[in-house]
């Protein structure tokens, strides 16, 4: 059985996301929060995530966007956007991505997701598909999304 976890702010925490290829500014403002003592060492992250013992080996991080920022979705409503899935290389192809996917599924809400290009085919295995792009809304990204059941394209 795959467990997914909500992940906590801390040092131990941030040390696994080293190992991550998407590790950035994100990650470095937190670590910078909790050493400044802005946020308290176990805070919750917008982070889930899949160890395998020790190790953390999958993760991912889910905002909630309000629905009056919603330009996506028929009718418009809160959303998650979903960032920074990613499997360490060892771990890939052993169904973490999925799981977690999965997971985000379950709070039924629509998913949206910013593919890099060579994961759009996983994104769409997942039943994810791409959005007609709009200049202005997509600023360059490629956005792709998923619908719960009564959810269509704005
Ligand atoms: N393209 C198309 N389908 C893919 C895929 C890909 N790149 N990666 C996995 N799949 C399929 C699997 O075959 C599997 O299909 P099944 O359910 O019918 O058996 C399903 O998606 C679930 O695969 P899973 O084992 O959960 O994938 P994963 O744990 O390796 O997670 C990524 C997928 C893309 C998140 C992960 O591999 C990753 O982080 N990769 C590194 C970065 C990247 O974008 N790589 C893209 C490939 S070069």
């Amino acid at each position: 059985m795959i467990k997914v976890e909500k992940l906590k702010i801390n040092y131990k925490t941030l040390e696994e996301f080293k190992k991550f290829k998407e590790y950035g500014i994100q990650e470095l403002s937190m670590h910078e929060d909790l050493q400044a003592n802005i946020i308290e060492n176990d805070s919750q992250s917008p982070f889930y995530g899949i160890y395998f013992g020790e190790t953390l080996v999958a993760r991912m991080s889910l905002y909630q966007r309000h629905a009056q920022f919603d330009q996506y979705f028929n009718p418009p409503q809160t959303y998650l956007e979903l960032w920074k899935l990613e499997v360490l290389p060892l771990y890939q192809g052993k169904g973490y991505g999925k799981t977690l996917v999965e997971f985000a599924k379950n709070f039924n809400m629509p998913i949206k997701t910013n593919s890099r290009i060579k994961s759009k085919e996983f994104w769409e295995h997942m039943g994810f598909e791409s959005v007609s792009y709009d200049m202005e809304r997509d600023l360059g990204e490629n956005p792709l999304v998923w619908y719960p059941n009564g959810v269509t394209v704005q």
